[in-house]
């Protein structure tokens, strides 16, 4: 069994977001580095993987494993779409791809974003105020749509966790998870490297390298 959480999340997500052997899995934004690792992560542990991306990246997601890839730009998803899902992992995390992902879970399934509040909130009010607003937000979102649709909702967060990178070398080195690598900066050009991200010059995953 793979867990995203092992990725991203703290002790306690990780226990209630479990992904198993042919379960379905929706990856919303599977187009992107994080989208990409959690569909190879999702066939690893064979789940059965649809995801939304843009034209571009259709071929992409369906050569790491995906079994339906619905472009995002020119399709109808709810249309394209047949069957409920197990679990949604939402990297993009604003309302229409949250109503999306919520409405396609069956009853009992879990919807994961990487879009919580709690980062956003903190940088707009400082700590004391934003953790505690954040957690309001996080709870009445958890108790709405466990009353409405009957699904669990969570915010996911990276964190190191040995035991997750031990399982991520080990798929890497079976051949299972490959993160495409667009631009490698040497250690000195941090500052480039940022910039390239922060400003969207290069798509993919950039690489810094220590002598
Ligand atoms: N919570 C955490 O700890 C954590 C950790 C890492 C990242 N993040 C966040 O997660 C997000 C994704 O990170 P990333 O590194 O994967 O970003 P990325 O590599 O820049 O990928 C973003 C991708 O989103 C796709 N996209 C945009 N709008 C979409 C839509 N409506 N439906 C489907 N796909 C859409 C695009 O895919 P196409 O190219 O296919 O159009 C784009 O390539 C970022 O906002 C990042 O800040 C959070």
């Amino acid at each position: 069994m793979v867990n995203w959480s092992l990725y991203y999340l703290s002790r306690n997500l990780e226990q209630i977001s479990r992904i198993e052997i042919r379960q379905r899995v929706l990856v919303l934004g599977g187009g992107g580095a994080v989208g990409l690792a959690a569909i190879q992560l999702s066939a690893a542990a064979g789940c059965i993987v649809t995801t939304t991306c843009g034209s571009q990246s259709i071929q992409r997601v369906l050569d790491v494993g995906a079994e339906q890839a619905i472009d995002y730009t020119t399709e109808d998803i709810e249309l394209a779409i047949k069957g409920q899902f197990d679990a949604v992992l939402d990297t993009i995390g604003i309302p229409e791809t949250e109503r999306l992902g919520i409405n396609l879970l069956k009853r009992g399934g879990h919807y994961m974003t990487l879009q919580g509040e709690a980062a956003s909130l903190a940088d707009r009010y400082g700590l004391a105020i934003g953790l505690p607003a954040a957690t309001a937000v996080l709870l009445k979102k958890q108790f709405q749509y466990r009353y409405s649709h009957g699904i669990e909702y969570c915010w996911t967060y990276m964190r190191a966790d040995a035991e997750g990178l031990d399982e991520i070398r080990r798929l890497a080195e079976a051949g299972k998870m490959k993160i495409p690598v667009e631009k490698t900066f040497p250690i000195t050009q941090v500052r480039e490297a940022h910039e390239a991200k922060e400003k969207r010059l290069v798509p993919g995953k950039v690489v810094l390298e220590v002598d």
